[in-house]
């Protein structure tokens, strides 16, 4: 039987979701952040969208700079997934504290992370305030992608757990 439950309480109950390394900031000023709110919006362009809260100091970085990369890590930098989501870079070069490598972007000024499989460059078309969190939509303008990529290998979180992806229950025909 159902209960009624708390609407705060009931969108914990989703499935995990994607969890990300968002590069945001240059030069001097680059940062890293975990996100977990990010989101596919548009296939025609392809743009991602990432959930900010304001007082994080990205969200003061992507008003400077719109722009940001996508870095989608592997189950070996849940360490670094740990540091960017805690620590700030108000005080802290996160490169350094999690030894990852920033690489240049071709299209956009903020860096990637080498050691993350795929990097997406993206540029600010949108953003919207909803609640606590600021969505900026970004318009992938350009895209590196490890060859042979497994998905099973990357990282989910939501409610408190991190996860890899599951079983293959069936393929869309
Ligand atoms: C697994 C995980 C997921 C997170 N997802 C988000 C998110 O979607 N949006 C957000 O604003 N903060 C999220 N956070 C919190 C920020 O990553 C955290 O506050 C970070 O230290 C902010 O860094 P900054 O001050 O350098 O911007 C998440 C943290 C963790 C550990």
């Amino acid at each position: 039987m159902k209960k009624t439950t708390d609407p705060k309480e009931s969108i914990r109950t989703f499935p995990h979701f994607p969890t990300v390394l968002v590069g945001c900031g240059r030069e001097e000023k680059t940062n890293l952040i975990t996100i977990a709110l990010v989101h596919v919006f548009s296939f025609d362009p392809p743009c991602v969208g990432i959930g900010i809260a304001p007082q994080r100091y990205s969200f003061e970085l992507l008003r400077d700079n719109p722009e940001f990369t996508v870095n989608i890590p592997p189950h070996e930098l849940l360490d670094a997934v740990m540091i960017c989501g805690t620590l700030s870079g108000r005080d802290t070069d996160k490169f350094g504290e999690c030894g990852l490598t920033p690489t240049e972007s071709s299209e956009i000024a903020t860096c990637g992370v080498d050691e993350c499989p795929v990097t997406l460059e993206c540029k600010v078309m949108e953003e919207i305030t909803i609640g606590d969190h600021v969505w900026f939509i970004g318009q992938v303008v350009n895209a590196r992608v490890i060859e042979g990529l497994d998905r099973k290998e990357l990282v989910l979180y939501w409610g408190g757990e991190f996860r890899s992806p599951g079983e293959l229950l069936r393929e869309r025909k």
